[in-house]
């Protein structure tokens, strides 16, 4: 992702209704730890650094490029734990967090194990919002202008379909690159989460396609610290 798609995410959504009415079904608690998967620029971090009362707030990106970026936009904004880390493969102990916004993220991985991921970490009765791609998305990106951007845009709707109808991903690589993305439906989304112990609460499919979900159970008393345990390398400071 270019540092001028994040920078124009940071200025479009930093101040303003956007985030706030993004975060309010999560229903936010003090002292509660929150985490932004595939955070690019830091703006939800930033919002929650100033409006909420986290007792900690990590923002998580698998390009360094784009960590680095945040830290620049969050700069004196020193309650934001930094990660470089990928969503396939989150480096937090499990059942450690209780929020986690994931914007944009799910349609360019591999769905199952980032929503089994999601689920390790989260401690029952918490929550997450996901925001997915509908199946029109791709359509968006069709012109007459670029047959190139035609041709994935046409790849990514089939990968998407069959995703759906089956239920299996088809990955394309590109060197390390992952190529293929998707879309998502409410019900195989509701399916795939149920199978990992997780509840689907709200879902908005407009403006955006937002996905509201809960981990099953009752919340425990005893809370495991989500940064303690992790080597201070896997913090980028
Ligand atoms: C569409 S952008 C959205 C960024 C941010 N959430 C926002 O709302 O502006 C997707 C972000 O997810 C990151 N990303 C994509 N795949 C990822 C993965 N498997 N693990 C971690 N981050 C990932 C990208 O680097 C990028 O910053």
């Amino acid at each position: 992702m270019s540092e001028a798609y994040h920078l124009w995410e940071w200025a479009d959504k930093k101040q303003g209704p956007y985030v706030p009415a993004l975060v309010s079904p999560l229903e936010m608690k003090d002292n509660a730890v929150f985490v932004d998967l595939g955070c690019g620029s830091g703006y939800v971090n930033s919002y929650v650094s100033s409006h909420c009362a986290p007792a900690e707030n990590i923002g998580i990106d698998y390009e360094a490029a784009t960590i680095e970026l945040a830290k620049k936009l969050n700069a004196g904004n020193g309650g934001v734990k930094w990660m470089c880390a990928s969503a396939e493969s989150i480096p937090l102990p499990t059942a450690s967090v209780d929020y986690i916004v994931c914007r944009g993220v799910v349609p360019l991985a591999h769905v199952d194990t980032v929503f089994a991921e999601i689920s390790r970490i989260l401690r029952p009765g918490g929550r997450v919002v996901f925001l997915l791609h509908s199946w029109t998305f791709y359509f968006k990106w069709l012109s007459t202008k670029s047959l190139k951007k035609d041709a994935i845009a046409v790849l990514h709707f089939l990968l998407g379909a069959w995703f759906n109808l089956t239920g299996h991903q088809v990955q394309l690589r590109w060197g390390s690159h992952v190529i293929g993305q998707t879309w998502q439906t409410e019900a195989r989304v509701r399916k795939m989460l149920g199978r990992k112990g997780m509840s689907l609460y709200k879902v908005v499919s407009v403006p955006e396609f937002l996905v509201y979900a809960e981990k099953n159970g009752s919340p425990s008393k005893v809370r495991t610290s989500a940064m303690s345990s992790l080597a201070s390398e896997q913090v980028v400071h």
